[in-house]
């Protein structure tokens, strides 16, 4: 009998640049978001798909995440087998690392998949695909109020300092997210070069994401005379006059954060 062969991991290897700290914002909004959802698991499970060329943002959502949810493990998954190798000397408890791409080869559902500036290397019409596979492994809605594990899909720049996302049920995507260092933004649409790939093509006159990013720089400097007060006074006076006009989902304890979340509808592509 021959043996069966290895299960070839479902995607491309690609550049594995990564920074200590630089998907804080993203493990901080997960933890304040998804934490009720990771307590009420038995075993509460998060992927860190594609981690890259050294383990360190897989290191940092399991610390961030016990915060909120302290039974919570971490696979950190990665598809090139030289950086798996390389991260587990990193593993502890709570923390592995394994060979694999977006089949996402766990035992059990997990609560979330984070996949950060991974897709970004893909072309813009895989990301529908890869999207609805990633949702059809999270854990389901469940009794309890449980809406079932999520997935967040985002891009940030090398350090962290900007950074969008799109947060994804089982049931398809939610909301989009825009997180700032405000001290070091010009304005809103500076984020638009960290749109992650569903969005960062779309940015054009007639697209919807397009329509948000130039109504959020009308707003911010219309803010203009609350930037004496600092940036984070003159971000949450923007952003609550955007609410008159985009279905803004969260509020001022997150904004305070330079955050914004928006419902994916309402600037999801055109014919989508
Ligand atoms: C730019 S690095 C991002 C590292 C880290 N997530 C971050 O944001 O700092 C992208 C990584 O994703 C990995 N990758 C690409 N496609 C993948 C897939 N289908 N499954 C798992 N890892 C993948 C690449 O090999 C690469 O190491």
């Amino acid at each position: 009998m021959t043996p069966r062969a290895a299960t070839r991991p479902v995607g491309t290897v690609t550049r594995g640049t990564t920074n200590p700290n630089r998907l804080r914002r993203m493990d901080r909004w997960i933890a304040a978001v998804h934490g009720a959802e990771l307590r009420r698991a038995q075993r509460p499970v998060a992927v860190d798909l594609g981690y890259g060329a050294a383990p360190w943002t897989a290191v940092e959502l399991l610390g961030r995440l016990r915060t909120a949810a302290p039974r919570t493990a971490v696979v950190g998954i990665e598809i090139d087998p030289a950086r798996v190798a390389a991260a587990r000397p990193y593993e502890r408890e709570g923390l592995e690392f394994r060979h694999g791409g977006f089949e996402v080869p766990l035992p059990a559902p997990p609560q979330l998949i984070r996949a950060a500036n991974v897709l970004r290397q893909y072309d813009e019409d895989q990301v529908a695909q890869v999207w609805s596979r990633l949702c059809a492994r999270l854990a389901p809605a469940g009794p309890h109020g449980s809406r079932g594990g999520l997935l967040v899909e985002g891009t940030c720049d090398e350090i962290g300092r900007r950074h969008v996302w799109v947060a994804l049920g089982p049931e398809g995507p939610r909301t989009v997210t825009f997180a700032a260092r405000l001290a070091s933004l010009d304005r809103p649409s500076d984020l638009a070069e960290r749109l992650p790939k569903a969005l960062i093509h779309r940015n054009v006159p007639g697209e919807p994401v397009h329509a948000f990013l130039r109504d959020f720089d009308r707003a911010w400097a219309a803010a203009a005379p609350y930037a004496s007060y600092g940036a984070r006074q003159r971000w949450i006076r923007a952003v609550r006059d955007l609410t008159a006009d985009w279905p803004v989902t969260d509020g001022p304890a997150r904004w305070r954060q330079g955050e914004v979340t928006v419902a994916w509808e309402a600037l999801a592509p055109r014919g989508r």
